[in-house]
C-alpha cells in the first residue's frame, strides 16, 4: 500500500452539499472536514436527515460537493470527470446497503461477479466471486437467489459483491438495519474479521448504539454537522451486545 500509516485514505475537508429542488434548496452538509486512516473502522452516527448518506455518497464518489474538497488516497476527487470517477470507484470502493440491491434473477455467485464484469475482468471471474462468497461463510449457497436466502445470507452476499473487487474501503449505509439482531451482529463480525485481517478501512452507518461500538470510533452528526468525534473504549467495545453475542449462547435463554 502507498498510503503510510498516518496518511488519512478519506481527508474530506471543509465539505458542503446543498440540494437544490426547483426554487427550494436543502443544505444537506455543512463545512464538513473528516479524516480517515488506512485501517480505521469508523462508525457514522445521527438522526434521520441529518446527512449521513449525502457524506456517505460524497465519500464513495457517487456524488459531488457543492463546496470544499474531498480527497481519496490523495487524488482530489472534485477534479476527476466522470469516467475518472467511476474508475476510482470501483478500484478503491465496496458498497454495501440497507436494503442489500441485490439482483433478484442472478444466483448469490452471479450477483458477485456483476463488479468484475463491469471492470472488464475477463478470467477467472466465478474462482474469485465464490473464494468472496467462502470468505463471508456463503460457499454452500453459490446457486441460490436472493429469495432463497434469508435477510443476514442477503447481506453476506451484498458483501461478498463488495469484496469481490478488492477494494481498499468498505462503505456500508445502515448495513443491519433491516437484520434481527443475530444477522445484524453476524454481519458486524465479517466486517470486523475484514477489518482486522485485510486491513480494509471500514466506514458504516447505523442507528443502533451497540452496532456502532464495534468500532473503534464513532462520528456524530446532526443538521448537516458534526458534533461529535470520540473513540470507543475497549471496555464498551468488549461490553456491546454485538460483541457479547460472539461467544456462547446463554444458556436456558
Ligand atoms: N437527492 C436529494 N434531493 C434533495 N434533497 C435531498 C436529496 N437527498 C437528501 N436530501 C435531503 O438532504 C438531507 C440529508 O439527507 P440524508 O439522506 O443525507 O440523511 P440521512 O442522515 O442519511 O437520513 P436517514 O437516517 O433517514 O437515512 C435531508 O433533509 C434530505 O431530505
Ligand atoms: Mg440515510
Amino acid at each position: 500500500m502507498l498510503v503510510g500509516d498516518s496518511e488519512p485514505v478519506i481527508d474530506v475537508r471543509q465539505v458542503s452539499k446543498v440540494y437544490r429542488l426547483g426554487s427550494v434548496s436543502v443544505q444537506a452538509l455543512r463545512d464538513v472536514s473528516l479524516q480517515v486512516v488506512a485501517g480505521e473502522m469508523l462508525a457514522i452516527m445521527g438522526p434521520s436527515g441529518s446527512g449521513k448518506s449525502t457524506l456517505m455518497n460524497i465519500i464513495g464518489c457517487l456524488d459531488r460537493p457543492t463546496a470544499g474538497q474531498y480527497f481519496l488516497r490523495g487524488v482530489d476527487v472534485s477534479r476527476l470527470n466522470d469516467n475518472q470517477l467511476a474508475r476510482i470507484r470501483n478500484k478503491e470502493i465496496g458498497f454495501v446497503f440497507q436494503n442489500f440491491n441485490l439482483l433478484p434473477r442472478l444466483t448469490a455467485v452471479e450477483n458477485v461477479e456483476l463488479p468484475l464484469i463491469y471492470a472488464g475482468v475477463v478470467s477467472g471471474r466465478r474462482q474469485r466471486a465464490i473464494a468472496a462468497l467462502e470468505a463471508v461463510g456463503l460457499g454452500h449457497r453459490v446457486k441460490h437467489k436472493p429469495t432463497e436466502l434469508s435477510g443476514g445470507e442477503r447481506q453476506r452476499v451484498a458483501i461478498a459483491r463488495a469484496l469481490v473487487n478488492e477494494p481498499t474501503i468498505i462503505l456500508a449505509d445502515e448495513p443491519t438495519g433491516n437484520l434481527d439482531t443475530r444477522s445484524g451482529a453476524e454481519v458486524m463480525a465479517i466486517f470486523q474479521r475484514l477489518n482486522e485481517e485485510r486491513g480494509i478501512t471500514i466506514v458504516f452507518v447505523t442507528h443502533d448504539p451497540d452496532i456502532a461500538c464495534c468500532t473503534r470510533r464513532i462520528v456524530r452528526i446532526q443538521d448537516g454537522r458534526i458534533v461529535g468525534d470520540e473513540p470507543v473504549s475497549a471496555e464498551r467495545r468488549r461490553m456491546s451486545r454485538v460483541a457479547r453475542g460472539m461467544m456462547a449462547e446463554p444458556q436456558g435463554a
